[in-house]
This record gives C-alpha cells, structure tokens and sequence, in this order.
C-alpha cells in the first residue's frame, strides 16, 4: 500500500526535536518558526511534558468515557483558571475541525436554527460543517455544500448586522486572528458590535481559538484583545503541543444534555495528562508573556525590513506579505538557512514558533532571514 498522496511535501525526514529547533536524519539543525502548524506550544520534547506523558502512559492510557476521569475535571478546572473562563464549561474532543464542529451543532441545538455567518478566507477545518464554514470551494466536497452558510467580508459589521438582524442566524464564527487566512485581525469594533446583534437575536458567538488561542497572540485568548466574550470558545494545536486533541469551552447558559455530544477518544488519559503538562509549562514559564514580548520584539524588527511590503500580527502569530510570490523566499529560507516557515494564500509567509522562542532564537532567525534577502 502507499500513502494516499495529498501533501506537497518538503524532502525533509525530521526526527528529533528540542525547544523551538528540530533535526533532519542527516543530523542537520532547523530552526523551527512554524511550531509544526502553530501546534508546538511549550516546545520541543520539553522534559516535563516527555515525564508527565510518559507516567501516564505507564499507568493508564485509555479508559472510556463512561467512567469518570478525574483528569478531565483538573484539566478543566486548570484551563478555566489559566484563561479567566472558570464559569465556563469544557467538552473535549481529537481536533480542530471536531471542536468547531460540535460547537456549530450545540449552537444548532441552543436556538433550533441553520444558518451560519462566517468570514470571507475564513480557516475552520475540513469535516463536513467544519468545511462548509471555510470559505475554500476548492476543498468543499459537493455532499459539504449544503446552502447553511453566508460568508462576509472581516470587520464589515454593517453587512453582518444586516445579516444577523434577520433573526434567523443559527451563529457567527469568527478567527479573531486569521491565520490561513493571511493574518487578518478583528478589531474591536467589529467584534464588539458582533457581541451586540448576537446578544439581541439570541445568535451565538463562537471564537475558533485553534490557532490564534492559547497564549500564541500574547493574551491567553486571541479575542480578549478585543474586550468581548464568545459564547463558545474552540481550541485544538497548541493544547497538547502535539498531542491531537480539541476542546470547546462553553458558557454557562448551554444546558448539557446527556448523549447529545460525545467522543470516544475525546479528553482520554493520555490526552489529558498532555494538556496538564502543556499548562504547567505556559504558567511557569510565563509563556503567554514571553510570546507578547518576543512577538513585539519580531514585529518591530520585521517592519523595518523593506523588502516585505506589509507586516501584521500579535505576539507569535506574525504574517509577512510580499509583492511576489513567496515560493521561492520559503523554500531557500528552509534550504539554505534551514528556517521552517508558515505559508497564507501565495504572498505571505506565516510565523508561528513554539511560544518558549527565546531573544537568542528570534534574533538568530532575523540573522538567517537578513542573509536570505541581502
Ligand atoms: C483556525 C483553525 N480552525 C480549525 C482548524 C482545523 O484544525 P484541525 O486540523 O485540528 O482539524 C485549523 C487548522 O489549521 C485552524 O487553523
């Protein structure tokens, strides 16, 4: 049997990582500013999280949800202090596409409605509802296409208010940070009047945190720069630093029902014991300080680089868009100064290093970039 060949790949036979750099088969060093798709957190093989993973592992990996897991309630107990939602409640789930899918179908249940609004280049994931909110013909499958969603341009919040005030809008989803998108923010603005139609019309809120959430944009959550809060938060990458898992933190007026969602994987042991280690590290570390200070820190020095025509970000979620196309920049960057990158659409160059880069690293990267460009 062979691979069913969906992936472009890079040459490339990574076998070791440690911090934020990783190691081909050859034994040669990359630096690592793409965190394996924003999902490397605390980064690479971190020692607590190898023991904590470990242990588990030993002990108990797997038992179903049927029984209780006391895992589960620390980790949501943690997870609710760490980002300020303790009167949240928490469903976990394997991925991304699986957290905002169930978060659309709770949605469905809460108000009985159908239809969803989401962002023009909006990124939700690839199952079927999940898909149908991503605004990429190319990868909705015509059993996907089933007429539920309106996509909008981001930060136009007349149209979206014109929409919503119809009073037949199941939900919004919005990326308060877009990443395959291009790095494209919300503003406060915008978001805060989304909060005000949905609140009127009884539409729900939900922020897909995946990628913009757990710490990367320098606040726990990408959405609370902007001074609002979702009634439906999903999160997935960075929550396990590699460990496939998903979640949705969901406000206290969603009543849970039994057997209306479910999984069997979802929130298992070994997931959990994952998602404590991640935590851990990003409290004592101070990681969500550290991603604020060297993403200002990249930021400033990106902007002074006249090469890159616009730059755009928060904290370690930075895009970079050129006049050209930047196929050619990625691929020497990784190459010839052995620099992993992030792509958007066909300009822009996508940062998204584990949030543990240090000034040493971030500087050591504009070092290698400089050269690529010079
Ligand atoms: C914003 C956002 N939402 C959802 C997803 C889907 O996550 P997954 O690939 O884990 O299903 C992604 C993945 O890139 C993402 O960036």
């Amino acid at each position: 049997m062979i691979l069913f060949d969906v992936y472009p790949l890079f040459d490339i036979n990574i076998v070791k990582g440690k911090g934020c750099h990783v190691w081909d088969e050859q034994g040669t060093e990359y630096l690592d500013l793409y965190g394996g798709h924003a999902v490397i957190s605390i980064g690479h093989a971190h020692p607590h999280y190898v023991k904590m993973v470990s242990e588990q592992v030993a002990s108990l990996g797997f038992y179903s949800n049927s029984v209780v897991n006391k895992l589960q309630v620390k980790l949501a107990e943690r997870l609710g202090k760490a980002c300020g939602y303790e009167d949240y409640q928490f469903f976990l789930i394997n991925s991304g596409a699986e957290a905002n899918e169930n978060a659309l179908k709770l949605a469905s249940f809460h108000n009985g409605r159908t239809r969803v609004l989401a962002a023009e280049k909006a990124f939700h994931g690839r199952t079927s509802l999940a898909v149908e909110v991503t605004n990429n013909p190319k990868i909705i499958a015509p059993i996907n296409a089933n007429g539920h969603v309106t996509y909008l341009p981001l930060n136009d919040l007349e149209a979206w208010k014109r929409e919503i005030e119809k009073g037949d809008v199941c939900a919004v989803i919005i990326e308060c940070i877009q990443g395959v998108g291009g790095i494209r923010m919300a503003t406060a603005e915008f978001l805060q009047g989304l909060r005000e139609a949905c609140d009127r019309t009884d539409t729900v809120l939900i922020c897909d945190e995946i990628q913009c959430g757990y710490g990367r944009s320098g606040k726990f959550f990408a959405h609370q720069h902007l001074g609002v809060k979702p009634d439906m938060i999903t999160v997935a990458k960075g929550i396990g630093n590699g460990f496939p898992m998903g979640g949705v933190l969901i406000a206290p007026k969603f009543k849970p029902v039994y057997g209306q969602l479910g999984t069997t994987f979802g929130g298992n042991h070994l997931a959990c014991a994952a998602a404590l280690a991640v935590l851990d590290v990003i409290e004592e570390e101070k990681l969500v300080e550290n991603a604020a200070r060297m993403g200002s820190f990249l930021l400033n020095e990106l902007k002074k680089m006249p090469q890159i025509k616009e730059v755009r970000g928060e904290g370690l979620m930075i895009g970079m868009e050129f006049e050209q196309p930047i196929k050619e920049i990625r691929t020497r960057l990784l190459k010839e100064q052995h620099v992993f990158t992030g792509v958007s659409g066909t300009n822009v160059i996508r940062l998204l290093p584990p949030l543990c880069l240090s000034m040493e690293e971030a500087k050591e990267f504009l070092v290698r970039f400089r050269n690529l460009l010079a």
